[in-house]
């Protein structure tokens, strides 16, 4: 598929096929485009719950204003965001050489140390990102994928045993597609999205 059709035809996707097996295998061979995804120093915040078990996705779907995508889809994902993710750095950067160690591990360090808002909105950042990889390529192999952030992150933490330096980011159903969501709504048209130069600069006419 054209990556122009990718990113025309996904939708996000409510009314899914139940009892649709996506493999281990499968997702995984998804996944290791997913982790593509950019992340700032390449710290990689995300983590993703896979939950096929039907007595967890039951849980999480009651804490999730029962959302019908969640109990029929095949994989429930719980897209998490690791806030202390820059302490991973060493590792990460283990494998390059001393000198590029030498300038980027203190970089890493100065800029995120202590900084709690930003340790959890570039979690949010980089969580989203490989979030919105995996719709795409999800598409690109046939599958329909839904975003949510209508849940309770505290009940959601607790019934997929997030440690205190996880947070979920969004879930996200993944299956095979039942029906044609509703065409598309409104979009703003460019000119009101793209400015130029300034916030109070003209809009993009092209
Ligand atoms: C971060 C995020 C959270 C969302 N949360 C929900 C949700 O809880 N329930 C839902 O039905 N759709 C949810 N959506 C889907 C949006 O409603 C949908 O993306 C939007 O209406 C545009 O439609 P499209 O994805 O089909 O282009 C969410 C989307 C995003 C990006």
């Amino acid at each position: 598929m054209k990556f122009s059709e990718v990113v025309q035809q996904r939708r996000t996707v409510k009314s899914y096929q139940p009892g649709k097996e996506i493999s281990d295998a499968e997702l995984k061979e998804l996944m290791q485009e997913v982790v593509l995804s950019p992340s700032s120093f390449n710290l990689q915040h995300w983590t993703f719950i896979a939950v096929k078990d039907a007595a967890i996705k039951e849980k999480i779907q009651q804490a999730a204003w029962n959302q019908e995508q969640i109990g029929t889809c095949s994989i429930l994902l719980v897209v998490c965001g690791k806030v202390d993710a820059h302490q991973d750095a060493p590792e990460i950067y283990r494998d390059v050489p001393a000198t590029v160690q030498d300038m980027v591990l203190p970089m890493i360090k100065n800029f995120y140390d202590g900084k709690h808002q930003l340790q959890r909105d570039e979690a949010i950042r980089s969580a989203s990102l490989a979030a919105m990889t995996l719709m795409l390529a999800a598409h690109n192999r046939g599958w329909a994928t839904a975003p949510m952030i209508g849940f309770d992150p505290e009940a959601v933490t607790k019934l997929v045993k997030l440690q205190s330096n996880y947070i979920p980011v969004m879930l996200m159903a993944l299956g095979y597609k039942k029906k044609e969501p509703r065409p598309r709504d409104h979009r703003w048209p460019i000119e009101e999205v793209v400015k130029m130069n300034t916030l109070d600069g003209p809009g993009l006419t092209g």
